[in-house]
C-alpha cells in the first residue's frame, strides 16, 4: 500500500509517500521559518495562507522525487491535530478531497502520535510495551505505548511544555525563533557552574512536568548579569542543564515505576543533543534500550504522518467525507 502523508499542523509543510513493503520512496519538507521570524513567533493566518500555496508544488516534487503518478497512491493520511486550525484545515481539507477525487481511502492522524510512531519506522525499533518521552513545542508528555492506539499518559507538564520553555527562553536572550536549537548552540559555549537553577517539580512525588518557572530565572539570570555573550551563554547553559535534568530524572521514575525496559524519545526536543547523551548514560546505568528518530524527524515532517496514516489504513481506519479537524487533540482520544 503507498500512502501519502500530509503534514500542515504549524509552520511545516511535509509530505511524504510511505509504502508498506518498499519503506519510505519520497519526501518533501518546506519550512516557514523565515515568514515568521520577522514577528518571532509563528502567526496562525500566515502559516494557513503559505500551507495553501506550498502544498501542491511539494507533492509535485515527492511524486517526483518517487517516479510515481498520483494514480498509484492507494490511501492518503493527514494530521488533524493538535495544531493551528487555519493550518490544519488546509492539509486535511486537501487530503481529504484529495482521497475523495482518486476514489481511495482517507485517515486523520494525531500529531503527537505521528512523532511517537515514527520511532517504529527504525531499525532496530522498539517492541510494544514502551515508554516514550514526547517533548515538543506545544507537549511534554511520559506515556506508555502498549500497542497502536493504546496509549496512557504517566505524567505531563502543568505549565509550559519544554520546547515551549526552549523558546521562550531564547527570545528572552535575543536568539529569535524558534529558538531551541539556537540556545543549545550558545549553550554549548557556556560554563559549567556558573549559574544553577533548580529543577522544577523534583521534590514532589509523580511524573508531571513545570517548565514556566525556568523560563523566569532565565529572565531574572539576564537582568541580573551584565548581559555579554558570555554571560548569554552561561545561562543558556544552565538552563538546558536544568531542562534536561529534569526530563532524565522524570523518565528514571517513569522506568523504576513501571519496569518497562524500553524507552523512546519523540518530538522536536528530542533533537536535543545534551538529552540524547543523558539519556543515552540513564539507558546505560539502568540496562534498557533507548531509541531516538534521526534529526529530520525529531521536528515537524510528512514521513511521520505517512508512516502512522499507513498503520491506521492497513488496520481498518477511515476518515469519513466530513472534514474534521480537532485543534486540541489529545493523544489516545477518539478522533
Ligand atoms: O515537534 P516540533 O517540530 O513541533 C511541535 O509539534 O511543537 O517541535 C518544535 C520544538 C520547538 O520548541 C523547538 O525549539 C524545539 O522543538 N527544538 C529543540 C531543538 N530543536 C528543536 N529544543 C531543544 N534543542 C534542540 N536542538
Ligand atoms: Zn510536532
Amino acid at each position: 500500500m503507498l500512502v501519502l502523508g500530509i503534514e500542515t499542523s504549524c509552520d511545516e509543510t511535509g509530505v511524504a509517500l510511505y509504502h508498506t513493503e518498499q519503506g519510505l520512496l519520497a519526501h518533501q519538507l518546506y519550512s516557514q521559518v523565515k515568514l515568521h521570524s520577522a514577528y518571532g513567533g509563528v502567526v496562525p493566518e500566515l502559516a494557513a495562507r503559505d500551507h495553501v500555496q506550498k502544498l501542491l508544488p511539494l507533492v509535485q516534487l515527492a511524486l517526483s522525487e518517487a517516479k510515481i503518478c498520483l494514480n498509484d497512491i492507494n490511501g492518503i493520511a493527514y494530521t488533524a491535530g493538535p495544531g493551528l486550525i487555519g493550518a490544519l484545515l488546509v492539509g486535511a481539507m486537501f487530503g481529504r478531497s484529495l482521497a475523495w477525487s482518486l476514489g481511495v481511502p482517507a485517515v486523520a492522524v494525531n500529531h503527537m502520535e505521528a512523532h511517537l510512531l515514527v520511532n517504529l519506522l527504525q531499525s532496530p525499533k522498539p517492541t510494544f510495551p514502551f515508554l516514550t518521552l514526547l517533548i515538543s513545542g506545544g507537549h511534554t508528555q511520559l506515556v506508555v505505548v502498549r500497542a497502536l492506539g493504546d496509549y496512557t499518559i504517566l505524567g505531563e507538564t502543568v505549565d509550559d511544555a519544554v520546547g515551549e520553555a526552549f523558546d521562550k527562553s531564547a527570545k528572552l536572550l535575543g536568539l529569535g525563533y524558534p529558538g531551541g536549537a539556537a540556545l543549545a548552540q550558545v549553550a554549548g559555549k557556556g560554563r559549567a557552574g556558573k549559574i544553577q537553577f533548580t529543577r522544577p517539580m523534583l521534590n514532589r512525588p509523580g511524573l508531571d512536568f513545570s517548565f514556566s518557572g525556568l523560563k523566569t530565572a532565565v529572565v531574572n539570570a539576564w537582568r541580573a548579569s551584565t548581559q555579554t555573550e558570555q554571560d548569554k551563554a552561561d545561562i543558556a547553559y544552565a538552563f538546558e542543564q536544568a531542562a534536561v535534568s529534569t526530563l532524565v530524572i522524570k523518565c528514571k521514575r517513569a522506568i523504576q515505576q513501571t519496569g518497562i525496559k524500553q524507552l523512546v524519545i519523540a518530538g522536536g526536543v528530542a533533537a536535543n543533543q545534551q538529552l540524547r547523551q543523558s539519556l543515552a548514560a540513564l539507558a546505560e546505568d539502568l540496562s534498557i534500550s533507548l531509541f531516538f528518530p534521526p534529526l529530520e524527524w525529531c521536528t515537524d515532517n510528512g514521513v511521520m504522518v505517512a508512516f502512522t496514516g499507513a498503520l491506521y489504513l492497513q488496520a481498518g481506519k477511515r476518515a469519513n467525507l466530513s472534514v474534521l479537524v480537532k485543534p486540541r487533540w489529545r493523544l489516545g482520544e477518539d478522533y
